[in-house]
C-alpha cells in the first residue's frame, strides 16, 4: 500500500507534478482542495466567505484526515494544509510526505496570473503578492521542512521540465516506493 502527500506553497506545482507522478506510479490522484469542494458543493472561496480561513481549516483537516485512510493515493495538499493542527504529523505517519520547495520569486511570478481562486491572495497587487509570499513561506518553511522528502520545484514551466522533474521525483521516492 502506498500513499504519498504533496506538500508545500501555493503555486509549487502540487496538483501539475502530482497528475504527471501519479499516473507514473499508477496511483489514484486526488486534489485535497477539489476534493473538499466536491464533497462540500461549493467552492473554496465560498468557504472562506462564508466559514473564514478558520472554518475552512478545520473543513480541510476533516477531508485530510479522510483522504489519509485511502490506499495507493497520491494527495495534492493545500498550500496551508502542513501548517494546522497535527496535520503534517498526521501525513508522515499515513504515508510519505514530499515537500515541493520553491523560490519566493518563482512562485510569484505563477500566482500573479493564478490568484483569483486563491482567497488569500486574490486582493493584493503584485507589490503585496511578493512581501506576502516572502513573509507566508519563512513562516510556513519550518513546518513544510518536516517533510520525509525534499524536492525542489522551480522547474516546471515546459513539458520538458515538468516530465524531468517527474524523473527525479520517482527516483527521490524509490526508498519508500520499493518498501513493502
Ligand atoms: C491555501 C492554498 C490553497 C487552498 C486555500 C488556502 C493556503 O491551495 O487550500 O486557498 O493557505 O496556502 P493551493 O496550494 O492548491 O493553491
Amino acid at each position: 500500500m502506498k500513499r504519498i502527500f504533496l506538500i508545500g506553497y501555493m503555486g509549487s506545482g502540487k496538483t501539475t507534478l502530482g497528475k504527471i507522478l501519479s499516473g507514473r506510479l499508477r496511483l489514484e490522484f486526488i486534489d485535497l482542495d477539489n476534493y473538499i469542494e466536491n464533497r462540500y458543493h461549493k467552492t473554496i472561496r465560498s468557504i472562506f466567505e462564508e466559514k473564514g480561513e478558520e472554518g475552512f481549516r478545520v473543513i480541510e483537516k476533516n477531508m485530510l484526515h479522510e483522504v489519509g485512510e485511502f490506499d495507493n493515493v497520491l494527495i495534492a495538499t493545500g498550500g496551508g494544509t502542513p501548517c494546522f493542527f497535527d496535520n503534517m504529523e498526521y501525513m508522515n505517519r499515513q504515508g510519505a510526505a514530499v515537500y515541493l520547495k520553491t523560490l519566493p520569486e518563482i512562485l510569484h511570478r505563477r500566482l500573479k496570473v493564478a490568484k483569483s481562486k486563491r482567497p488569500l491572495l486574490k486582493d493584493k497587487d503584485d507589490e503585496e503578492l511578493m512581501t506576502f509570499i516572502c513573509e507566508n513561506l519563512s513562516r510556513r518553511s519550518p513546518m513544510y521542512e518536516k517533510a520525509g522528502f525534499v524536492f525542489d520545484a522551480d522547474k516546471l514551466d515546459t513539458y520538458e521540465e515538468l516530465e524531468q522533474s517527474a524523473d527525479l521525483l520517482c527516483a527521490l521516492l524509490s526508498p519508500y516506493l520499493s518498501e513493502d
